[in-house]
C-alpha cells in the first residue's frame, strides 16, 4: 500500500489502544483496521482481564501489531511504565463503565489502568454501555471527573442495540462508527458533539 499524505503524518506515532470488558469489544477488530487504514503508526492493544474473556488475544493479533493482556505474571511482557513511554496515543476502546470509574478517582489495579496513571498526556475515552448505566450520576460524575483532569472522554453514540448479557436489544450508548474513531485517533482532534443518534448505525 502506497501510503498517502494522513498516514505519512502519523507513521512516526505509536498507538495504545486499551479495551475494556464491554460487549462493544466484539468490533475492536474492525476499529484497528480502520485505524490501520489512516497510519502506518505502530498500534498495540492493552487487554483488561474482563475484555480478554470476551475476545481470544490470538485473534486480535491479527490486526494489529502486539497484544497485551492485563493478567500477565509481573515481569512477563510490558511493564505499565515501559508501555506509558512507549506509546505517543493512548485512547481506551471500548471504555467501561467499571475503568472509567477506576481511573476517574486514580485507582490502578491491573496493567491498563496503572498505564493510564504513568501516562504523560491526556487519554483519550470512548465508552460503551447500556443507557441505563450511562445515565447513571455516578459514572456522569467520573465522567466529568476524567474530564476535569484533562482527559478527552467522546461522547458515545445513542444507538438501538443488542444487550449481550439479556440477549434483547436496547438503547444504547455505544461507540461511534470506526472510520468516524480512526480519524479523530488519526488526526488527533478534539470532542465530538453530545450523545446523538447516529443515522450510519442503524440496528440488524
Ligand atoms: C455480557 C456482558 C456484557 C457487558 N457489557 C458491558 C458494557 O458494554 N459496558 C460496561 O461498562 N460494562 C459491561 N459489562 C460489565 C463489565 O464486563 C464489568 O464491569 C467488568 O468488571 C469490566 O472490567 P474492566 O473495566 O476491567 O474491563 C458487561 C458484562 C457482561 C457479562
Amino acid at each position: 500500500m502506497t501510503p498517502g499524505a494522513a498516514e505519512t503524518a502519523t507513521a512516526d506515532r505509536r498507538f495504545l489502544i486499551g479495551a475494556c470488558g464491554s460487549v462493544g469489544i466484539l468490533n475492536l477488530h474492525e476499529y484497528l483496521l480502520a485505524l490501520r487504514s489512516r497510519t502506518s503508526g505502530e498500534v498495540r492493544v492493552l487487554l483488561t482481564e474482563s475484555a480478554a474473556r470476551f475476545v481470544r488475544p490470538s485473534v486480535l493479533q491479527l490486526f494489529c501489531d502486539q497484544v497485551i493482556c492485563s493478567g500477565s505474571e509481573p515481569g512477563i511482557g510490558s511493564s505499565h511504565v515501559e508501555l506509558a513511554e512507549w506509546a505517543t496515543e493512548f485512547a481506551v476502546l471500548p471504555a467501561s463503565a467499571n475503568t472509567l470509574g477506576q481511573v476517574a478517582n486514580g485507582l490502578s489495579p491491573n496493567l491498563l489502568t496503572c498505564t493510564i496513571l504513568a501516562f504523560s498526556k491526556p487519554v483519550r475515552f470512548f465508552p460503551n454501555m447500556n443507557l441505563d448505566m450511562w445515565q447513571k450520576p455516578a459514572v456522569q460524575r467520573n465522567i466529568a471527573a476524567l474530564r476535569a483532569d484533562g482527559h478527552i472522554v467522546e461522547e458515545p453514540v445513542q444507538q438501538h442495540a443488542y444487550k449481550a448479557g439479556a440477549r434483547n436489544f436496547s438503547q444504547s450508548a455505544v461507540l461511534p462508527a470506526p472510520a468516524m474513531v480512526a480519524k479523530l485517533l488519526a488526526d488527533g482532534t478534539g470532542l465530538r458533539p453530545a450523545c446523538v443518534p447516529d443515522p450510519e448505525r442503524t440496528p440488524p
